[in-house]
């Protein structure tokens, strides 16, 4: 059931306050503003590495992930998408543990992984959807992201939830190894309890801007998304959301990487999205908005009120979030990148739900 949306995957992106409330409620204390024993199934104390791997959108959030795990825990991350982590014979032992992300948890390639660090004797966790699934059956450990049916095959609230997932267990994995204090892991939980109401603010102020936007989206052959830090992710992510849903073209890039060879694609004709709230990167992330500008490329900026204060580049649109902790910028700052996909996708007029060629679960190599 829809309910009063056009598509299934317009309404799972307006239920993502929701669930992420549901989602915080298994792994967050919120009386003492801790995580709780659901995030200490994996004991990360010993751990010497953790390895993640995911396909897709899944394997996006653990990207972001890692970022979070190596800052809060301190824990170095190895993440592949799944159809090359199972083949490329990573060398594991057992004092290291491993993440496999699904939201349906019937993935193949992230199956076949999984197996192979359960034959090398890892610790295995599993950040699923399907309880029932055959990950979450093999795994030791089952972190479920409580996000509810997602029917849209583009996945938007099991993302944001794999994200609320994630940073609990990585700033349990922080306490666990004495990497953050008890006065930061209770101001980082502050922080990740925030997110559903910032959520449903954004939700209800960017929705005009967004479907006005989309509609000179709708009409040209490329975009390329950049960000540093966990906007980095996010541009690939946005990215994705983006080719999907409405065919266009679309690349996600390090901000840094753009002088590396995707400037060279710069014209009036290719929008630059560049999502940049107003953290430690932000300066950089201008720089590289200096040089799109500077060869005639339209800018389409997606930052916070700090941030559009900071820069005074001409730019096509400028998107305004909440200024938020750079922990919760992910979930924030992922609601223009699908709205942005999902709006242009119906007014070219596309099966947004179900896209060309692809299947909600893939189930074979
Ligand atoms: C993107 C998308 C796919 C999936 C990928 C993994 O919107 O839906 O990229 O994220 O196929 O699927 P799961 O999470 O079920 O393993």
């Amino acid at each position: 059931d829809k309910g009063n949306h056009r598509h299934f995957m317009e309404k799972e992106i307006y239920e993502q306050p929701e669930v992420i409330s549901h989602a915080l409620g298994h792994y967050v204390d919120f009386a003492n503003h801790t995580v709780n024993a659901e995030t200490g199934l994996i004991d990360f104390t010993g751990v010497s590495r953790l390895a993640i791997s995911a396909c897709g959108t899944a394997y996006l959030a653990g990207l972001v992930g890692k970022y979070w795990f190596e800052r809060y825990a301190r824990l170095p991350v190895e993440i592949d998408v799944a159809s090359e982590f199972r083949y490329r014979e990573m060398p594991l032992s057992p004092d290291q543990a491993a993440l496999f992300i699904s939201q349906s948890g019937e993935t193949a390639d992230t199956l076949a992984s999984l197996r192979y660090c359960k034959e090398n004797g890892l610790k295995i966790g599993a950040v699923v959807n399907v309880k029932e699934s055959t990950i979450a059956r093999e795994s030791d450990a089952v972190f479920p992201i409580l996000a509810g049916p997602e029917i849209g095959v583009a996945s938007t609230k099991a993302f944001t939830c794999q994200l609320t997932v994630l940073a609990s267990l990585a700033i349990a994995a922080g306490r666990a190894r004495g990497t953050i204090t008890e006065a930061e892991e209770k101001e980082l939980v502050r922080h990740l309890t925030e997110v559903p109401r910032i959520m449903s603010a954004v939700l209800n102020s960017i929705q005009g801007q967004i479907e006005q936007l989309s509609r000179d989206l709708s009409k040209v052959k490329d975009v390329l998304y950049i960000g540093r830090g966990t906007s980095f992710p996010l541009a690939m992510e946005g990215a994705l959301k983006l080719k999907e849903i409405s065919y266009i073209h679309a690349e996600g890039y390090a901000a840094g990487e753009l002088k590396h060879g995707p400037i060279a694609l710069i014209d009036e004709n290719m929008p630059v999205i560049v999502i940049a709230p107003h953290d430690r990167f932000f300066e950089k992330t201008v720089s590289n908005m200096q040089e799109v500008a500077a060869r005639g490329g339209k800018i389409i900026f997606i930052t916070d009120a700090k941030g559009a204060a900071a820069s005074n580049l001409p730019t096509m649109a400028t998107i305004v979030l909440p200024e938020v902790d750079e922990l919760i910028a992910p979930m924030v700052f992922s609601l223009p990148i699908q709205l942005l996909a999902y709006h242009t996708a119906v007014f070219m007029g596309t099966d947004v739900d179900q896209p060309r060629n692809l299947a909600k679960s893939v189930t074979v190599e």
